[in-house]
């Protein structure tokens, strides 16, 4: 991999010349595909469950993004399943109310297989969360949340769970190291679904997990070798590429999101905004209910009434129309992933289909 020193400087600089081959001769200067099922013994790689030149190109560079070393994984939920695997038996998670859906369904199949105790808390609380912590085996944070872009105090919960022996983990999926570095915050593990911004265009399922420890380190890609939840070698190929532009497009998607949240503040059509501040998520209330939030992901010509996001094309839906979505959640919510188009366009399709709805 790259031998030219990345050591001072900037995440974009990192993002576009991390884990490239080395500046020698007749090297190619991107990563090549490695399609390979086995290889010639004696090295460290042996056979394709335990590596892969370019999962490893894609963990390189993601790894010295979060300023840690990353595994790649199969999906964003694989590298979930990894981390709760881990979990010992009977201990207690604790974890966001309004994690991502997925996640809080292996939270529940867990506990109702008697593998482990769940705790849901409002991550927003602070102090909750802190005192939920004391018992923990594992503390689980995920922030800005999924849908309802809470915002965690990352550096206060995990100081508090790892003085009470927890680990914690920091699902990073929303915020992208480019703008949050959990492990600087005292996190254990860093998850993300690289699906989305990462690979960020809407072509790839692929997961990581990225940890500081090399004990942890080990014991992680040890699971990963054990049960085989590895990346394929093409869908590595492409979030590599897509993180070589992961700071140009989060730059512009945020730049679109924070205009639009305030737009969309101001339209009568929408009772409420929930926008963190930074990222390129947006969840709005429709003020006519749950009916008028349906007919909204329908009306528009630009966005896309899709499930998954941040991608460089505009998508929303209403959550609640998955039933594994806390109901806590409201039903006339919808969830919007800010793409990099021109935010004027973006506007004008928003305003049409929500003006019809007035
Ligand atoms: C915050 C968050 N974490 C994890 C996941 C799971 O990732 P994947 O769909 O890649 O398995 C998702 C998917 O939407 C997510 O939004």
């Amino acid at each position: 991999m790259t031998d030219t020193p990345l050591d001072h400087v900037s995440p974009a600089t990192l993002g576009v010349h991390a884990g490239r081959p080395p500046h020698e001769p007749d090297q190619p200067l991107n990563t090549p595909l490695t399609l390979a099922s086995t290889y010639v013994a004696g090295g460290d790689r042996e056979y394709g469950r335990y590596g892969n030149p370019t999962w490893q190109a894609f963990e390189q560079a993601l790894g010295a993004l979060e300023g840690g070393r990353a595994i790649a994984f199969s999906s964003g939920l694989a590298a979930v399943a990894t981390v709760l695997d881990l979990v010992g038996q009977g201990a207690t998670v604790v974890a966001p109310r309004h994690s991502y859906n997925g996640t809080i369904m292996q939270l529940a199949d867990l506990e109702a297989r008697g593998r482990i105790r769940s705790r849901l808390v409002d991550v927003t609380d602070t102090a909750a969360y802190v005192a939920a912590c004391e018992d923990a085996a594992l503390v689980w944070l995920e922030s800005p949340t999924n849908p309802m872009l809470e915002v965690a105090d990352i550096e206060t919960i995990a100081t508090a769970a790892r003085e009470a022996g927890a680990h914690v983990v920091v699902d990073n999926t929303f915020a992208t190291p480019l703008l949050q570095k959990p492990l600087e915050l005292g996190a254990d593990i860093v998850v993300h679904s690289a699906t989305k911004y990462l690979s960020g265009h809407s072509d790839i399922l692929m997961g990581a997990l990225v940890v500081e420890d090399p004990e942890l380190f080990g014991v992680l890609k040890g699971r990963r070798d054990l049960v085989g939840a590895v990346p394929g070698t093409l869908e590595a190929f492409l979030a590599l590429r897509g993180l070589r532009t992961l700071h140009l497009r989060v730059e512009r998607a945020q730049a679109n999101a924070a205009e639009l949240a305030v737009r969309l503040g101001e339209h009568p059509a929408i009772s409420e905004v929930r926008y963190p501040g930074f990222g390129a998520m947006v969840s709005v209330v429709l003020a006519q209910g749950a009916m008028a939030a349906d007919l909204f992901t329908r009306k528009t010509k630009l966005w896309v009434h899709t499930t998954s996001l941040g991608g460089v094309e505009s998508t929303f839906e209403r959550r609640r129309r998955w039933k594994g979505e806390p109901a806590t959640v409201p039903d006339a919510l919808v969830r919007m992933s800010v793409g990099v188009e021109d935010v004027e366009d973006l506007w004008n399709d928003l305003a049409t289909a929500l003006d019809d709805l007035t």
